[in-house]
């Protein structure tokens, strides 16, 4: 999603922001534009596509000046073309904007009828347009800038320069996350810290509704009354860590190998394998004492809680709703007031699942959430957190997020069952230890990638391919769908094997390969007689199983994939790898691009 940079320096800024750019591409974003301000001249440069784009252009005509804001663009209102990319300028006024106007349209006429006209067809080129509008009225800068927040309604992050002040930024907060960097003597703005992390880990962030006048000197932050606000100011953690692919083609590739220490460090976070219980940590939610848990996140921290859902009702028999966070807040459900809530998300600033984070708290629920960022809004926002130790994760399409966030379900379901009384000690310990078996499993898992990469080729020749699997391989199997479809573009859908005849079956054909993922329980034969269907009717069939499951089936020239032997609990986490690296190498084969897939972002800060 867009990404926001902002500098008021003592040296050439132009290359710094695009520095700091590059460290947030990782969002996802379209086109990127930079502004800077000298000797009283306001001058930007901007290009559709990739930062080189923009390089590019900034080497044949270096802009010059020693404050300037910069811009990544994920297109909400208007194609992704140089008009509509940002810094849109007013009247001396530049401006960069990540987030949503809702009342764009009606402020937009406003303008219009008073004069104003518009070059591009988004909804930020209003916002500059009221700050200029109220500049010319008389109001000083901050006034002006205030004035026209006060006029916005939706989710927006800002960031606004003043020709004729060349030690000014003013941005503002509603929504989507901002830090301010202090510097010696210099200030920095950005929409995460990462981006930051070359100029300063002294961070101060905003919350919502605040907005800030930052100078070389300092900053200071106001509410949307006008009141002045006190913000910590803190050392970043995420700041230290060194983003690279080391020896991988892409960060996806890192990310799926680094599952092993990953996995194994959050479940040691967690879990006592020693003793075979779960660690006293504090915890958000109080499982003995709630009679329901609702749980809420998008894409893919979605299925890890469809999956979790299994989990919890079996072991611990605490009945889960699990909803799409877009879907829960409006759905206008009866909260039980015995319950908790839990979100999860791994960048902690996902827009719909923070909004129903908020919902959740204004029914006075306690709140728990699972981040892989820390210092993120929802993290803040919970009662308690539950950290991934995934490290950053950059790729677009979340791997080990996944992972990790399951090896906290997958703790969570243990300490709940044992406190709820629903297993035995024995059984919790017996828990334990499957889950003590998973880095090593994840490893096995991952000898399998040569084989996949070959099917992977095969898979990049086709144009649909079906997911199927039952209990928490269903949630699974909607996984892989929607891994293969973000990276490669190839239409994937997920399917309870069971509901294959009531409906899906009638795509299957000789052009329709169909990924089952069935590990030998003891519901296989039943995704068996499933696979049956499919291949009577001539669909290809690879199936990921383990040694049982290969020697059980009766079909002739599938495909398997044979999984390391494991207990029932673990499968999801490690069969997760499999299609993980089953949509890269697709990917791969087709040349996409893999880590910043088209039309995604990593950190969705909109509705
Ligand atoms: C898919 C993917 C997305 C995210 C979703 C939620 O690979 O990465 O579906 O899972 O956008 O993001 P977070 O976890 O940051 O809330």
């Amino acid at each position: 999603m867009c990404g926001i940079v902002g500098i008021i320096g003592n040296s050439q800024v132009a290359p710094l922001i695009v520095d700091a750019l590059k460290r947030l591409e990782y969002r996802g974003y379209d086109s990127a534009g930079v502004a800077t301000l000298s000797e009283g001249q306001l001058d930007r440069l901007r290009a559709e596509g990739k930062l080189i784009n923009l390089e590019k252009r900034l080497a044949e005509k270096p802009l010059k000046g020693t404050i300037g804001i910069g811009h990544t663009r994920w297109a909400t209102h208007g194609i992704p073309n140089e008009p509509n990319a940002h810094p849109h300028f007013s009247d001396g006024v530049a401006i960069v904007h990540n987030g949503i106007i809702e009342n764009f349209g009606e402020l937009r006429d406003e303008l219009k009828a008073d004069g104003y006209s518009f070059a591009s067809q988004t909804d930020t080129e209003v916002v500059a347009h009221l700050v200029a509008r109220e500049l010319k009225a008389g109001k000083a800068p901050r006034e002006a800038a205030h004035a026209a927040l006060k006029r916005l309604q939706g989710a927006f992050a800002l960031a606004i320069m003043f020709q004729g002040d060349e030690d000014l930024i003013v941005a503002a907060r509603s929504g989507p996350p901002l830090a301010v960097g202090h510097g010696d003597g210099e200030m920095f703005l950005g929409s995460d810290a990462i981006a930051l992390a070359p100029f300063t880990n002294a961070i101060t962030y905003l919350e919502d509704g605040d907005w800030v006048v930052i100078r070389r000197s300092g900053i200071e932050i106001f509410d949307m009354e006008g009141q002045a606000v006190e913000r910590q100011k803190q050392q970043s953690v995420g700041t230290t860590l060194l983003v690279d692919k080391g020896n991988h083609r892409h960060f996806m590739e890192k990310e799926i190998h680094e599952q092993p220490e990953v996995t194994g460090q959050t479940l040691a976070h967690y879990l006592d394998f020693a003793n075979g219980g779960y660690k006293e940590l504090d915890s958000a939610i109080d499982f003995k004492n709630i009679d329901r848990l609702y749980i809420s996140a998008c894409g893919t921290a979605y299925l890890a809680g469809q999956i979790a859902k299994y989990w919890f009702e079996r072991y611990a028999r605490l009945p889960v709703d699990s909803d799409v966070a877009s879907e829960f807040r409006y759905r206008e459900m009866p909260l039980d007031k015995r319950s908790a809530a839990l979100f999860v998300s791994q960048s902690g600033e996902t827009a719909d699942t923070l909004a129903s984070l908020r919902y959740c708290k204004g029914a006075g629920l306690a709140i728990g959430s699972i981040v892989n960022v820390r210092e993120s809004t929802i993290a803040r926002e919970s009662d308690g957190i539950y950290p991934t130790l995934a490290g950053p994760e950059i790729g677009v399409a979340s791997t080990k997020a996944f992972t990790c966030q399951l090896s906290i379900f997958a703790s969570l379901v243990v300490r709940a069952a044992l406190e709820r009384g629903t297993v035995s000690a024995e059984e919790g310990a017996q828990l334990v230890r499957s889950l003590s078996e998973v880095p090593r499993l994840i490893k096995e898992a991952l000898k399998l990638e040569g084989e996949i990469a070959e099917l992977g080729r095969e898979l990049s020749e086709v144009n649909h391919v079906l997911y199927l699997g039952r209990d928490t391989s269903y949630p699974l199997a909607m996984e892989g769908a929607l891994k293969l479809k973000e990276i490669s573009y190839i239409h994937a859908e997920g399917y309870a094997a069971g509901e294959l005849k009531h409906g899906p079956i009638a795509l299957i054909d000789k052009q329709m390969p169909v990924v089952v993922i069935a590990p030998f329980d003891k519901i296989y034969e039943k995704t068996a007689s499933n696979m049956q269907e499919v291949a009577a009717r001539g669909g290809r069939i690879i199936l990921i199983t383990d040694e049982k499951g290969a020697a059980h089936t009766s079909l002739d020239g599938i495909k398997t994939i044979i999984m390391p032997n494991m207990s029932e609990f673990v499968t999801p986490i490690v069969y997760a790898l499999p299609i993980q690296m089953l949509a890269y190498h697709t990917a791969v084969a087709m040349g996409t691009d893999v880590d910043q897939p088209r039309n995604l972002a990593k950190s969705v800060t909109v509705e």
